[in-house]
Order: C-alpha cells, then structure tokens, then sequence
C-alpha cells in the first residue's frame, strides 16, 4: 500500500547457515520497488538474487513504516468513551491490513504469526492471538499457533481493562465501560459457545474474548480470532442485541476456520455464518425469535434492493473483483470490477443466509443439514475454498441429491443462485416467527390508517414486546411511511418507549421515520445518533434518507456530516461524500 514504507528487504540465509545472533540489520538487501496494482493497494517486488528452485522455502526479512494508512485508526481521546486517552485499532477486512504490514493480502493464504508491541506507559495492546504475555517495559508479546487469513491479523490499543465473564472469555472495554459490559454479557458466551460446537465441532481457538471498540468502530462486530471487536452500541442493558456476538461467534467456524478464497465469494463468509447465527439462536432463543430476527435482516435485504436495484452486479452472490487487468492510459491505471471493500451490504448476508437455507431445504431434514455443516467444517477447516468447492462438497456429501440433479432445477439453479444478480428465488419459511410478527404488523397498520383508530390502537400493549418485535414494527411503519399527516407526531408521544430509546436499533429505525415522514421537530434526534457513533450500516441510510429528503433535511446532512466527519472510518466518510456528492 503507498502508505506503508518498506524501508530494506533483505533474503535471510537459510536456517542451518544462519550465524547466531544473525547480524543487524540481517541478510543482504534486495531492490524493492513498489508497481501499480489496483485502487486500493500496490505491489511490492523484491527482486532476489537468483530465481528460486520449485519448493524452495525463503525467508524475508522486510523493515517497514506504517502508520497513516487506512487500515490503522488513530483516534484522539475525544473519540474515545473515556475522552483521556488516544487509541489505535486496526480493522483489517477487507483489503485494508496491507496498509498495516506487507503480506500476501489475500484470504486465499493463510499463516501463523507473532508480535512485539512495546506500547507507553497506561496503554495495553491486545491481538487477535491464541497466547498473549506482557514483559518489561510496556511490551506485549503474542501468538497466533493457527493458519489464519491476514484480514484477520489485528490489534488493539489504548487504555482498556479487562474483566472475565465465563470460563475461557473476557470483556475488554476503556475502564468507563467495563461495568456494562461486564453485566451485559457475564455467563451468556459460554452457552453461544457451548451451542456452536454442539452444532459445528471443536472451538479450535482457545479463547473467546470481546474488546468494546470506541464509538466510531464502523461495524457491530469484526471476527477476529480469540478476541471479537464489537460496538459498544450493542450495550443495550439487557442483552437485546446479542445476536451481533453469535453472529461473530459462529464466524469461529465459517470464515476464521473455513475461509472464502477470494472477496468475490464473501457470501461463503457471511451466508454462511448468518445461517450458522441463526441456527444457535434457534438453540437458545427458539424458532419463532429467530424467525422474528431474520424477517428484519430479509426486511434490510429488500431496503438494500431497492436502493440499489435489483439487477445491481453487487446482488448477486458471485462478484467480479477488480483489477481485471484493464489499464488505461497516462501511467494512471483504472479498473473495472468491483473494490473488495464494496461488497459489504446485505446481498452477501441474507440472499447468502436464503442459499445456505435452500440447500438444508433440498435436505428437508434438519439434523441431517446440521450433519453436512459439521462435515464441511471438517473438511475444509484451515483452508481458503471457492463456492464450487463448498457446493460440490454437498453434491458429495448427498449423492442421492446429486443423482436427482438438485443443482440444475430451473428457475433454482446453483448457477443462477451465484451469477444472476436479484431477490432470492427462494426463500425460507419465517411463519413461526409469525406470533410475534403479527401483532406488529397489525399494529403498524393501525398507525398508517388515515383517521386514526385510537381504541384499537390503545388496546394494544407493547409494553412486553421484545427490542426486535419493536424493530419489526418500525420496519413496518417505515415502510409505509410518509403516513397520514400528524400519526407520526402521535406515535413519537403514544410511544416514548420508542421515541426516547437508548438501543441503538430502535434509534436507527425512529430515526429513519423522522427523515422519512420530514419530522422536523425531531431533527436534532437523528444529528444526535450520528453523533454518538459511527457504524457504517446506521450512518449510511440515515445520509441516504437526508439527502433524499428536502432543503432542510440536506442541510441536515450538510452539517452533521462537518461536525463528525473527522471521527468517522475513512470508509464509512468517503461513502458518506459519495452520497452528498462531494466527490
Ligand atoms: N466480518 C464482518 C464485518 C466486516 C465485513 C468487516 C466486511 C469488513 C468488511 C462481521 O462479521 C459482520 O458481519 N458484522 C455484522 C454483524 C451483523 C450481521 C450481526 C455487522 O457489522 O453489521
Ligand atoms: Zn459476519
């Protein structure tokens, strides 16, 4: 990455010829010279003295600076929790970690690794590391003894504590947040984790532990091994929101063990793992909340097509990554296909979750599937495969399935499930999860009726409903929202339980009616929000929103975009441009 400055490179002799200690600097140094690549990186070439035998192992050694690149956050104390101390954070996926070190920046390839971090006085690093001491002078020293895919290698650090809240978990969090994230989720990890290797196989990684990010960490959660980053928004005060942290467990198997080959096959990541989330909560929360829960990520699914339209080439679930080698002219080079970064959106996520369901459907036999899921993680553990692999892997494991040409049915095609962008051709059944739709459903159309109903709807008491029957139900109002003038004026005051909400969902959605019905009266609400935190999945459709609303609204957008565009992932702000058009 041109960020990183690679200051020497030099070939170590091999093992047995090494002098002990070797010399400092080691080996002879090599021409390095750094060649265009693609938008988002370049190549590194050492040139080595003589062309390598077949089978040859070499060992580099590459002396290197880096520090403003895109995969290494700094933050000042005021985009802290605590506002006294700076932090640090790396946030490797996609393609971002080769502004960090130089690697083989591909999922593709996978290593061990280890660390020295020598960090100030009042600071503590942590790693996604299977070991992990601390030595003289502030220096921290890790290992990771499993092959793992270099978007994985991250690192933590800044002045956080610790706390343990299970057998072989802790939470880290800056000291000001401990307390709730201790309360939030002692003795819960263990029974995700217990479920998900019931269901999966061994937890080969040792432990499980959870460092609460700064507000502006721009995802709910990033699986690095043994130790999840999370948002601190999922610090609801009453474990509401723990689907993020199965979903990042369940990543132990599908995507840390099992790896996708290439970013244009991230749905083996994330479909995967969002039907593995699914299928512990089943375990823990029963079916018809799990249904609830993924009939809003279908809901997010539909809002994502219909932003982008449905023939967009990011809806499909095979994708074309540039560089195609395409180069245009005047030593600048261009490329078409699609950055690894852009594939984060819900296509990968729930049309994934709905063809990891469709194939347990052909299996029509639950524990069966549960079976295939444990075989394949068992087959393909430590490897980086293509979705051919994963599914001829299936064909294999059900010949009878194979035989009855399950892969070609029209209409349902693999084929067509992987290359043709769109709405899922199949979907699964979500009507257990109808008990505690329903109502929700019936009650937003309470709200949407010109002339409004005020005994039905004061009959209805969601004083018991849980935070994502809640979600569902402002999914419904929002969908058929701009409604009738002054309902929303009332629903905000019928309901302050929603209006008023600390859950980070629960805003994102209220805020999106605001915009939606151009609720100015509560403006200050959705500049609040994105004040408080930056997760690219709630700013992104609430900038979305604004722009597609009036003066005021775009004004809005404008301002708040000024105020906390410093403290915003570099990602998630040159999205943000792109929709107020500011590049
Ligand atoms: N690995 C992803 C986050 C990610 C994706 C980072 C692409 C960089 C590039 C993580 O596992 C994830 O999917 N997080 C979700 C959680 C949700 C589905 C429960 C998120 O952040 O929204
Ligand atoms: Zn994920």
């Amino acid at each position: 990455h041109p960020s990183l400055r690679v200051r020497r490179a030099a070939l170590l002799p091999p093992p047995g010829e090494r002098g002990d200690p070797p010399g400092d600097p080691p080996g002879d140094p090599l021409p390095v010279q750094s060649r265009p690549f693609a938008s988002y990186g370049s190549a590194l070439h050492i040139a080595l003295p003589q062309p390598p035998r077949a089978g040859q192992l070499l060992t580099l050694h590459i002396d290197y600076e880096a520090g403003e690149g895109p995969g290494v956050c700094w933050l000042a104390p005021e985009q802290t929790a605590g506002k006294q101390k700076p932090y640090m954070y790396t946030q490797g996926q996609a393609v971002l970690n080769r502004s960090f070190f130089p690697c083989f920046d591909t999922p593709s390839v996978k290593c061990t690794y280890s660390a020295v971090v020598k960090v100030p006085e009042g600071f503590t690093a942590v790693m996604s590391a299977t070991s992990w001491e601390k030595e003289k002078d502030n220096t921290f020293v890790f290992k990771m003894s499993q092959p793992i895919p270099s978007y994985l290698i991250a690192l933590a650090v800044g002045d956080i504590v610790s706390a343990d809240v299970g057998p072989r978990s802790r939470v880290w969090a800056e000291p000001c947040l401990i307390e709730a994230a201790k309360k939030e989720y002692d003795g819960v990890i263990e029974e995700f984790l217990a479920v998900g290797e019931k269901l999966f196989g061994p937890y080969v990684w040792g432990r499980y532990d959870i460092l609460f990010m700064p507000p502006s960490f721009p995802f709910g959660g990033m699986e690095n091994p043994c130790l999840t980053f999370l948002t601190p928004c999922v610090l609801a005060g009453d474990r509401s929101l723990a689907d993020v942290i199965i979903h990042e467990i369940s990543h132990s198997w599908f995507g840390n063990l099992v790896t996708n080959a290439t970013w244009g096959e991230f749905w083996l990541n994330e479909g995967f793992t969002m039907y593995a989330q699914r299928r512990i909560s089943t375990e823990v929360y029963g079916l018809p909340y799990t249904c609830l829960e993924a009939a809003t990520g279908r809901a997010l699914l539909r809002q994502h097509m219909d932003n982008t339209g449905e023939d967009h080439p990011l809806n499909k679930l095979r994708v074309v990554i540039e560089p195609d080698g395409r180069m245009i002219s005047e030593g600048f080079s261009l490329f078409v296909g699609v950055n690894p970064e852009d594939t984060y959106n819900e296509t990968p996520y729930e049309k994934g979750f709905c063809f990891v369901s469709y194939l347990a459907h052909l299996v029509g036999d639950q524990s069966k599937f549960d079976g295939f899921l444990q075989a394949y993680v068992n087959r393909f553990k430590f490897q980086s495969i293509t979705a051919d692999d994963a599914l001829g892997f299936f064909l294999e494991y059900f010949p009878e399935l194979k035989e009855k040409g399950v892969d070609t049915i029209p209409g349902f095609e693999f084929d067509r499930w992987l290359n043709t962008p769109g709405w899922p051709p199949y979907l699964p059944d979500l009507s257990p999860g109808e008990q505690l739709m329903k109502p929700a459903e019936e009650l937003a159309e309470l709200w949407a009726a010109d002339g409004l109903n005020v005994e039905a709807i004061e009959a209805v008491d969601i004083t018991s409903w849980r935070t994502y029957q809640l979600v569902y139900f402002l999914d419904q109002v929002l969908q058929k929202s701009p409604l009738p003038e002054g309902n929303v004026e009332r629903l905000s005051k019928t309901y302050p339980k929603i209006s008023k909400a600390q859950n980070a969902e629960l805003r994102l959605r209220w805020c999106q009616i605001i915009l939606k019905n151009n609720l100015e009266a509560e403006y200050s609400k959705v500049k609040d929000f994105l004040h408080s935190q930056g997760k690219q999945k709630y700013t992104l459709p609430l900038y979305r929103a604004m722009w597609a609303g009036p003066e005021a609204a775009r004004a809005l957008a404008m301002e708040t975009f000024s105020a906390t565009a410093p403290q915003l992932h570099v990602n998630v702000q040159n999205y943000v441009k792109k929709i107020l058009g500011l590049e």
